[in-house]
């Protein structure tokens, strides 16, 4: 077998939820037949886009999207991101999606294409199937072992970790490295937990809470699991998932020699590791092996990339050569520009979404449309419900027109600060009223007023 790729000390990749601007889209609200409902998931209105992102959900379950790329075209506050986060949402959590804004890839210590690179990456999936040595059962015993303090001072370190697993066949008593302590506590393992260790890397993985403890209380989000069969040394089958962009990571050497120097430059400050071209063609090559001889599967994700004409011509022509690779996710671009120019090529004559056109030309372009007022209602109904807020039906009215006249994100807007008003004026439950509404109004410009005062006021600095 070619260079082992040591996959268990992969470090997931899970992002950070980034906006709770729509905490209430949970999907795309689309039925098996493939139509969306008016109103479903969170989601309201926009139904052929909402359809069409659906097919493009589909397409990538059955894995034939990859190397193509979908733009979501539309004026501001269309519901382009909102539709980019419910496609994440219908593909599951297997299927990585990586989402970033066209801007992410600008930064002093990365070459723009190196970021693009590391996020294409971040895109493609791996799901590796390994047969490993392990330790599993349920946890009867769990006992640190301390000892004073070998470098002085008053406290006192973890020598060992005594542990007892029991399992169909019998029990283990095992006497672990105190490093294996902090992966227990960080997995958050009990007493009567059921968790596999990893012979040779000490890795913990906890499986679940034993079900003999099912009966304790009714209402809770555990998952129980029975007591492991067989022995609790033995060769388990360990599906994992990884990204190729961990792989990377996990591969990359950090930089410098062994010298005392460089170890206290590493307590100081961890270096970034390089990830070089030569890993990275490295990687694949182990990768396809893998793939071949059926011990990986490739799970192709997507890759979204927000206010996409925030990119500039360098970073098109990459992403224009890396949708070409073999190796390559679905990529969703995301624009609220009209006809104008791309970034870095001001000299040129203005194009469709700040994209130039051979990139445009290999797009599948979903487009967007403005909302009805009944729609902007309804929008606006369902986030007063997620924001638990009180707000009186005339006001709701009254923050729709604003919805019209100014725009959708205006009027979501003034919802929280609307009802910290209500309470300050002490209206009953603290329920929002036109007049709160309107005092918002005044508060608070739209970009439109604010421009207007611009124009009319003095003592700004031009
Ligand atoms: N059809 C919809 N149903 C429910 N909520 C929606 C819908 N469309 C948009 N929203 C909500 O309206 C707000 C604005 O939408 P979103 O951020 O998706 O717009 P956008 O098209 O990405 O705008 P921009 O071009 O400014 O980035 C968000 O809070 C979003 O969740
Ligand atoms: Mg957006």
């Amino acid at each position: 077998m070619a260079a082992a790729v040591p996959i268990s000390e992969v470090k997931g990749n899970t992002r950070e939820n980034r906006t709770a601007a729509h905490s209430h889209i949970k999907g795309l609200g689309v039925d098996n037949e493939g139509r969306a409902k008016p109103a479903d998931k969170g989601f309201v209105g926009q139904v052929a886009a909402r359809e069409a992102c659906s097919l493009v959900v589909s397409l990538v379950q059955a894995k034939k999207m990859s190397g193509r790329a979908v733009l979501l075209a539309g004026g501001p506050g269309t519901g382009k991101t909102a539709l980019a986060l419910a496609v994440s949402q219908e593909l599951g959590s297997k299927v990585p999606f990586c989402p970033i804004v066209g801007s992410e890839i600008y930064s002093a210590e990365v070459k723009k294409t190196e970021a693009l690179m590391e996020n294409f990456r971040r895109a493609i999936g791996l799901r590796v199937k390994e047969t490993k040595e392990v330790y599993e059962g349920e946890v009867m015993e769990l006992t640190p072992e301390e000892a004073e303090n070998p470098l002085g001072g008053y406290g006192r370190t973890i020598s060992h970790l005594l542990i007892t697993l029991k399992s169909a066949k019998g029990t283990k008593k095992l006497r672990l490295d105190p490093s294996i302590y902090e992966a227990i506590q960080k997995e958050r393992v009990r007493l009567g937990d059921v968790i596999y260790i990893e012979a040779n890397t000490g890795a913990v993985k906890r499986v679940g809470r034993s079900d003999a403890y099912a009966t304790e209380f009714d209402l809770e989000a555990e998952e129980y699991v029975p007591i492991p069969k067989g022995d609790v040394h033995k060769k388990k089958e360990i599906v994992q998932d990884v990204t190729l962009h961990d792989l990377d990571v996990a591969n990359a050497r950090p930089q410098g020699g062994q010298d005392i120097m460089s170890m206290m430059g590493q307590l100081m400050k961890p270096k970034k590791t390089e990830i070089t071209e030569k890993l990275r063609l490295e990687i694949n090559k182990v990768v396809n092996k893998y793939i071949d001889q059926g011990v990986a599967d490739l799970v192709p994700g997507v890759l979204f990339i927000d206010e996409v004409h925030m990119l500039d011509l360098e970073a098109f022509t990459f992403l224009n050569r890396a949708l070409e690779s073999p190796l390559s996710p679905l990529v969703i671009l995301a624009s609220n520009r009209g006809l104008t120019h791309i970034r870095g090529g001001e000299n040129l004559p203005p194009s469709a979404h700040g994209i130039p056109s051979d990139l445009l030309a290999r797009l599948l372009i979903i487009p967007t449309h403005p909302y009805t007022p009944q729609e902007i209602n309804s929008i606006i109904s369902t986030r007063v419900k997620t924001e638990g807020l009180a707000v009186s039906p005339e006001a709701i009215d009254k923050v729709s027109q604003l919805g019209e006249k100014v725009s959708l994100r205006y009027a979501l807007q003034l919802l929280a600060p609307a009802s910290v008003l209500a309470k300050v004026n002490g209206r009953e439950n603290g329920q929002v009223q036109i007049d709160d509404v309107n005092e918002c109004e005044g508060l608070f410009l739209d970009a439109r007023r604010s421009a207007q005062n611009l124009a009319t006021t003095k003592g700004f600095i031009a």
